[in-house]
């Protein structure tokens, strides 16, 4: 898979891509991403990007021209299968999304500013609109992270255990239940004597259990 981002930090994107899964991923070669700096596309002078909103009101707009001519030299060399901004009035990304997502083999991001892109470039160019929730950030960027990592995390290859992405919490739209390591008793608290019996059938029956108890406690809309 290939991930382009276009964005005006471009630095602030480096460590989420460089620890951890994503990173492993991308030296693997299973996933490649690429940020572009928006400063760079433009024709105006000292890397002008945005500019104030036609009719008025607080904030900046970046501009169409830039964004169009970035957008357009990355889609001379690919065609993307999905052209998606990251804005809080998107579609709620969640685990089908991710999932989905992960399956594509080229998509491009877009990271907004200010008081968010031209909207003529979301009606000529914009597939896809995503918001990681139902709060501002200051700019797409941590959302695109947010999105990166979900999805690479889920690339057959990323994860050494391919199992692990599956039992994830929301895959089966279910938490995860929960989990302990060594020592088996620490300061008197002790690990359920289920997880000690070495007997797998029942282990499993009752991770299911409290996966549908703590579901049910904690997210009852999901079932
Ligand atoms: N940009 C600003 N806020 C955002 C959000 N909640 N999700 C996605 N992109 C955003």
């Amino acid at each position: 898979m290939r991930i382009d981002i276009i964005t005006v930090l471009p630095e602030l994107l480096d460590s989420p891509f460089s620890h951890s899964i994503v990173k492993r991923a991308r030296e693997k070669g299973v996933v490649e991403i690429h940020t572009h700096q928006l400063r760079n596309f433009t024709p105006f002078k000292h890397g002008q990007i945005d500019d104030y909103p036609f009719g008025g009101g607080a904030g900046m707009v970046m501009m169409v021209e830039p964004l169009v001519n970035c957008i357009e030299s990355l889609q001379k060399e690919r065609k993307y299968d999905e052209v998606i901004f990251l804005t809080p009035d998107g579609e709620t990304f969640d685990q089908p999304m991710a999932n989905r997502l992960s399956t594509l083999k080229n998509i491009l991001l877009i990271c907004g500013h200010y008081k968010g892109i031209d909207d003529r470039v979301r009606e000529h160019f914009v597939t896809k609109e995503i918001s990681i929730g139902d709060y501002v950030l200051s700019g797409g960027e941590l959302a695109a992270a947010v999105v990166c990592d979900s999805i690479v995390r889920l690339i057959p290859g990323s994860i050494g255990d391919e199992m692990s992405a599956l039992t994830d919490s929301f895959q089966d739209n279910l938490l995860a239940p929960p989990v302990y390591t060594r020592p088996a008793e620490f300061r008197g608290w002790k690990v359920p004597d289920i997880l000690l019996s070495g007997h797998q059938k029942n282990i499993e029956n009752w991770r299911h259990q409290q996966s549908l108890e703590r579901t049910q406690n904690r997210r009852p809309d999901l079932l």
